[in-house]
């Protein structure tokens, strides 16, 4: 069965992402296609990007980048749970994004999105962008959820009827590409050769 990590973006002390994760993750598992993972980037303590060399080397120095590496390696797919700070996502979640480059590579990814009134989906666009780099391939089926505070109750999300049924959708789709983009995934290259300066010339 292909790996599903969901990645809870903010780290912001008591963030809204890890209960909207943590629904997401059940929701996942719920759809069956995939064995899942609750991927919390707190966990990860990532300072602001701090390696010496080009992530398309491969050549980490720093044992979190090795960890957030290794982890983020196992997985066939991701979904992104990302608030939207400035319309934009949270800086968190891009420099862990921006840590790494062969492990994303190949992956399809889906979002699920929260905010105001525009329910976090400009963060999103922004994100959908950053992916392509990498070779991600961001699919369109979404979790966009707008005003939160409505359904978080207790610490808890609690979402709406038409939020439960936009996720399978979004599992669905995800792993059609997931089966799809596995050939490719399971053959991408540890490191990018030649650099990125020579490949440029
Ligand atoms: C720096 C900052 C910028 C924000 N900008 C937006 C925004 O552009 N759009 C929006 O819908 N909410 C915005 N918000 C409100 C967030 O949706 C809200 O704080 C949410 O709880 C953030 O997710 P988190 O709790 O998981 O970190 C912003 C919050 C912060 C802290």
């Amino acid at each position: 069965m292909p790996k599903l990590h969901i990645i809870v973006g903010s780290t912001r002390p008591g963030r809204v992402g890890l209960p909207i994760g943590t629904w997401a993750a059940e929701a996942a598992a719920q759809h069956g296609g995939f064995e899942v993972e609750l991927v919390d980037l707190a966990d990860f303590a990532l300072p602001v990007f701090d390696e010496p060399n080009h992530p398309r080397t491969g050549k980490y120095v720093h044992d979190h980048t090795i960890r957030w590496s290794a982890k983020v390696g196992e997985a066939d797919a991701f979904v992104f749970v990302t608030p939207e700070y400035n319309y934009a996502p949270p800086p968190s979640l891009v420099n862990a994004i921006d840590y790494l480059h062969s492990e994303w590579l190949y992956a399809p990814v889906g979002f699920v999105s929260y905010g105001g009134v525009a329910a976090g989906t400009r963060a999103v666009q922004v994100l959908k962008q950053l992916v392509t780099t990498l070779k991600m391939v961001p699919i369109p089926e979404a979790v966009a959820i707008p005003f939160f505070a409505q359904f978080i109750e207790d610490g808890q999300f609690q979402p709406s009827p038409e939020l439960e049924q936009a996720a399978p959708l979004m599992f669905a789709e995800l792993l059609r590409w997931t089966t799809a983009l596995a050939e490719l995934r399971a053959n991408r290259p540890a490191a990018a050769v030649p650099p990125v300066s020579a490949a440029a010339k």
